[in-house]
């Protein structure tokens, strides 16, 4: 196959060109939390005050940062707890009635208020509970549940007793689970019963007691009562959450908040990567609180009335960072939902947002295009005059979807943050700020003051205004890893191995003319087609620019001539099946958007694309397919039967479309 990297300039080529621009409107500027200053301020300076003023210390750092490649520490030298900053000191300083959660639960006659006093009751009843059973300062602690308002609880508890954490995703197998619990050696496991999703049940406390077999470290468990169906209980092993509680106390002096290092470990969260051994990705205390409060404060816009929604899981980072400690940190009022977007019907999302005058709604473009999918009635149901702010977050998101969401969520009125951000990088790094930023659609524009995120080429060298390449970042931030956990070699090879000293992402990215950053995707998913490498995300996009278009996911497929085909799997809005037609009209439309080179040599329809359950296309899986191999791992497929569709599909299409 063709090596592209030496037959021309750039790492990867970048051919979608996009001009629709955004400037912020002029009453949001004026009153946005972030003004234009803000990119002059000094990395110190910036950050120092950030520490000072963003979090409540016991005992205040005396020195900023410490940096030797390639581990960060940040804050020495002080002490704090996060469940103090999240909870206490809101209800301290007279905030205990404001509201800290509206929580739906999927069927849709249960809901839940819970101000900050609230909170504050049910996370220190729980703490004590904890500690009853054993759990202190360092215990390691598992907690799986599905989106209720025990699962932020749970996590506020332990870091209330200083026990780091690690959230696995209800969705997740017994076999994620137990491999998580036996990396991190957790001595105690917080789950449910049941939890609830599109209409039926998941088996939460049946996953988890399959998992407990294999996870030998585990002494007890604690189980929430949600549906009241179905758990056998352990006798010695498990208790009910709600039998845990009874009769504790719920005065904050009965379990003060344990004051933890700036250093100590906050939570490891799992990424899983496409193939290898999830990695344990580590966070500690004060870094990573300051990091995503400070962010979530400029690039949401927060304000004391806001009514913020990230609609993510909180089982991952964006869940961590902004639905529970970014948020809570700053007194911010925030909408938990427990359900699947479209139960019992298309509009719940906006009956919510309706509801709760919600001003601010982050979400992901995979359900972004699931909306577009299912047209714009279902938003047009509803009131949504209350939103000002939307962001996305996960994906690059195309241009036209981005445009959908401005329309018909936003009124045509609100700003669009495209947010770029990792696991690993805990925090929001690349991204618009609403009231400064002119935005580009499909563009996550510039690095957040301070951040100093550059493209490099093969060698390592900086890649000018327009060219493709890898995307890394030069200087550390304050909610960056801490590493891998318990893998030291891991952590170098694959984050500091490729260019000394710098944090490779892992990401294609170009920046223009105007210094604004375009995401390409995941390296691994660039195609190779006659030497150009092509990001999959572009050809998607000009996909997606086609009226007819929902989704798209593209691939590249092994060729004898090319090196690699490019293998488009497209599915059509209103159920579409597609047809021959459509099929040449879409080939053209690329050839005409982005040039011939990009134009697919096979296209398959099909009502779904795999995805995993955080969203994100398989394209590894779609490889297989087109390549005609056994597939791979679908394990973390949220719709496993997804795949075998399109497998039929692309069995029968095959050649359809060949040039
Ligand atoms: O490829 C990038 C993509 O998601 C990856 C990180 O995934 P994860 O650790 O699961 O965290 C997701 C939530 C922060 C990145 O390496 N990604 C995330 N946000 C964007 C994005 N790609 C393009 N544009 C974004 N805004």
């Amino acid at each position: 196959m063709a090596d592209g990297v030496e037959t021309q300039q750039h790492a990867i080529e970048t051919i979608l060109l996009e001009e629709r621009r955004y400037p912020p409107p002029e009453d949001f500027a004026s009153q946005a939390n972030a003004q234009p200053e803000i990119y002059d301020r000094d990395f110190d300076e910036f950050w120092e005050t950030e520490g000072r003023e963003r979090v409540t210390w016991f005992e205040p750092f005396d020195q900023l940062y410490e940096w030797e490649p390639p581990y960060a520490k940040w804050y020495l030298g002080g002490k704090l707890n996060v469940c103090f900053n999240c909870v206490d000191r809101h209800v301290e300083a007279g905030n205990g009635d404001k509201v800290a959660y509206y929580w739906e639960g999927e069927p849709e006659d249960e809901r839940r208020e819970l101000t900050f006093s609230d909170l504050q009751v049910e996370v220190v009843r729980f703490a004590n509970g904890l500690k009853k059973l054993g759990v202190k300062k360092g215990t390691p602690v598992a907690i799986y549940m599905g989106m209720v308002p025990e699962l932020p609880i749970a996590m506020l508890a332990c870091t209330r007793l200083g026990a780091p954490h690690t959230v696995v995703f209800g969705g997740f197998s017994a076999e994620s689970l137990s491999g998580r619990m036996n990396d991190m050696e957790c001595e105690y496991l917080i789950t449910q019963d049941e939890g609830w999703r599109n209409g039926g049940k998941v088996p939460l406390k049946q996953n988890a007691d399959e998992a407990l077999e294999q996870s030998p470290t585990v002494k007890q468990s604690v189980v929430l009562r949600r549906t009241g169906e179905g758990p056998v209980m352990k006798e010695g092993r498990d208790v009910w959450w709600h039998e845990l509680v009874e009769g504790e106390s719920d005065d904050p002096q009965s379990c003060p908040c344990e004051p933890m290092d700036s250093e100590d470990l906050l939570y490891l969260l799992y990424t899983s990567g496409t193939t290898a051994k999830p990695k344990g990705i580590v966070h500690t205390t004060a870094g990573y609180l300051v990091g995503v409060a400070s962010t979530h404060y400029y690039i949401f816009d927060i304000k004391p009335q806001s009514v913020y929604w990230c609609a993510a899981d909180v089982g991952w980072v964006t869940g961590h960072s902004y639905i529970v400690y970014g948020p809570l940190c700053n007194g911010t009022t925030g909408v938990l939902y427990e359900g699947v977007p479209n139960y019992p019907d298309k509009d719940r999302w906006w009956a919510i947002v309706e509801r709760y005058k919600v001003d601010t709604l982050y979400t992901a473009p995979t359900a972004i295009r699931s909306h577009m999918k299912w047209g714009p009635e279902h938003a047009e149901k509803h009131d949504l005059s209350s939103l000002r702010l939307l962001g996305t977050v996960g994906e690059p998101i195309n241009p036209e979807a981005w445009i959908w969401y401005r329309e018909h969520i936003g009124g045509d009125r609100t700003p669009v943050v495209d947010t770029w951000w990792q696991t690993e990088t805990g925090m929001i790094l690349i991204t618009p700020l609403p009231g400064v930023t002119t935005l580009k659609p499909g563009s996550a524009t510039k690095p957040f003051p301070t951040v100093d995120a550059a493209v490099y080429d093969e060698q390592g060298s900086e890649v000018g205004p327009g060219g493709g390449g890898y995307l890394v970042l030069r200087r550390p931030w304050p909610a960056m890893l801490r590493g891998i956990y318990n893998d030291d070699e891991r952590y170098r090879e694959t984050y500091w191995s490729k260019y000394e000293d710098v944090y490779f992402a892992g990401d294609g990215a170009r920046i223009d003319e105007d210094g604004d950053f375009w995401l390409l995707g995941r390296v691994d998913d660039v195609m190779n087609v006659s030497g150009h490498r092509i990001s999959t995300i572009e050809v998607e996009s000009a996909l997606v620019d086609h009226q007819k278009v929902a989704e798209a996911a593209v691939c590249g497929r092994a060729d004898p001539t090319t090196g690699q085909a490019i293998v488009a799997f497209v599915s059509l809005k209103g159920g579409d099946e597609g047809s021959v037609e459509m099929l040449e009209e879409l080939r053209d439309h690329v050839a005409t958007k982005i040039g011939k080179i990009a134009r697919p040599a096979n296209i398959v329809f099909t009502p779904e694309l795999p995805k995993t359950r955080s969203g994100k296309i398989m394209r590894r899986l779609l490889r297989d397919v087109s390549e005609h191999r056994k597939l791979g791992d679908t394990t973390t497929l949220a719709d496993p039967t997804v795949v075998e569709e399109i497998k039929e599909r692309a069995e029968s299409e095959k050649g359809a479309a060949e040039e």
